[in-house]
C-alpha cells in the first residue's frame, strides 16, 4: 500500500523512509493554489470560472488536466502563471505567494520561473527559429553577452533535435518543428515549471506523441515540474497523475505511475 491521500483534489505526496528509516518531511511544492476562485463579470452576468481549486504540483513531477472545453482549464494555467489574478485564494511558486509581488516583481518571478508552451506555437514570424529562442534570454538577461546568449540558444534548438533550422523562419517549418522551437523556447531559461496548454492541438497524433515525450524526457534530464493541459488522453495518461477539470472544479485524481519521492 502506498501512503498517498487521494481526498479532494488535494494531492499530498508518499512520505519515504530516508536511509536511517526516518520518514522525511514532505517535500514543499514548487506551484500551489489554494482554494483559488475566479469569477468573470461580464455584461451583467458573473461567471464562475474556477471553484475553489486546490493544487499542488512537486518539483520534476508531471501532472495533466483533462477536461471539456469551457471549463476553465486555459484559467486555471493563466491564474497559475499570474497572468490572471484568482478572485480569491492562494497562488505560491515555491513558498512565496504571488499576491504579494508588484507587476514587476511578478513579471521577473514569472520569466524565471516559468516556460510556457501554447496551442498556436505563438513564435514571432520575422524572427529566425534561433532569433525567437534568444529573444527570450535577451529581456530576461538584458545584460548579458549576445554571444553567450546565441549559444544557450543554439544549445536548446540542438536539444530538440532542430540547430540546423536555427536560422529558418517560422514559415518555413512544419508545424511539429515549429512547436519544438517553442519547446526549446521554453526550456532556454531553465525553468522550474513547465505550463503546456493544448500544445498538441495543432499536430498530428504521432508529431504530437514525439514532442510531448521530447518535452518530458527534457524536463525529467532537469527536473523540471510540467503541468500538462491536454484533450488527447492518451498523452495525459503519460504524466505521473491526471486531474480533470469539469465547471471550474479539478478534481478526479488519477495516478499514473510511481513518483519517487
Ligand atoms: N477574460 C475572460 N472574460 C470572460 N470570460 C472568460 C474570460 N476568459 C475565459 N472566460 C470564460 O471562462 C470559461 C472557461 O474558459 P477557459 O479557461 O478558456 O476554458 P478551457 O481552457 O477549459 O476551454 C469559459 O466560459 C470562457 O468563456
Ligand atoms: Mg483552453
Amino acid at each position: 500500500m502506498r501512503d498517498v491521500d487521494y481526498s479532494g483534489s488535494r494531492w499530498i505526496p508518499p512520505a519515504r523512509p530516508n536511509k536511517e528509516g526516518v520518514l522525511s518531511v514532505v517535500p514543499s511544492p514548487i506551484l500551489e493554489a489554494r482554494d483559488v476562485n475566479l469569477l468573470f463579470h461580464t455584461g451583467g452576468e458573473t461567471l464562475h470560472v474556477l471553484r475553489d481549486v486546490c493544487f499542488a504540483l512537486q518539483p520534476g513531477e508531471v501532472a495533466s488536466v483533462v477536461g471539456p472545453s469551457g471549463s476553465g482549464k486555459t484559467s486555471l494555467l493563466m491564474v497559475l502563471a499570474g497572468l490572471e489574478k484568482a478572485t480569491s485564494g492562494v497562488v505560491s511558486i515555491d513558498g512565496t505567494d504571488i499576491e504579494a509581488l508588484d507587476e514587476d516583481g511578478l513579471a521577473i518571478f514569472r520569466r524565471n520561473n516559468f516556460g510556457i508552451l501554447f496551442q498556436n506555437f505563438h513564435l514571432i514570424p520575422s524572427m529566425t527559429a534561433l532569433e525567437n529562442v534568444a529573444f527570450t534570454l535577451e529581456i530576461a538577461h538584458p545584460t548579458r553577452p549576445y554571444a553567450d546568449i546565441r549559444r544557450a540558444a543554439l544549445d536548446a534548438l540542438a536539444e530538440v533535435g532542430l540547430k540546423e533550422r536555427a536560422g529558418h523562419f517560422p514559415s518555413a517549418l512544419s508545424g511539429g518543428e515549429q512547436q519544438r522551437v517553442g519547446l526549446a523556447r521554453a526550456i532556454v531559461g531553465e525553468p522550474r515549471i513547465l505550463l503546456a496548454d493544448e500544445p498538441t492541438g495543432n499536430l498530428d497524433q504521432a508529431t504530437g506523441a514525439s514532442v510531448i515525450e521530447q518535452m518530458f524526457s527534457l524536463a525529467r534530464g532537469r527536473g523540471t515540474a510540467i503541468l500538462l493541459i491536454t484533450h488527447d488522453l492518451r498523452l495525459a495518461a503519460r504524466a505521473d497523475r491526471t486531474l480533470s477539470m469539469n465547471q471550474g472544479r479539478l478534481e478526479e485524481v488519477t495516478v499514473n505511475r510511481e513518483v519517487m519521492a
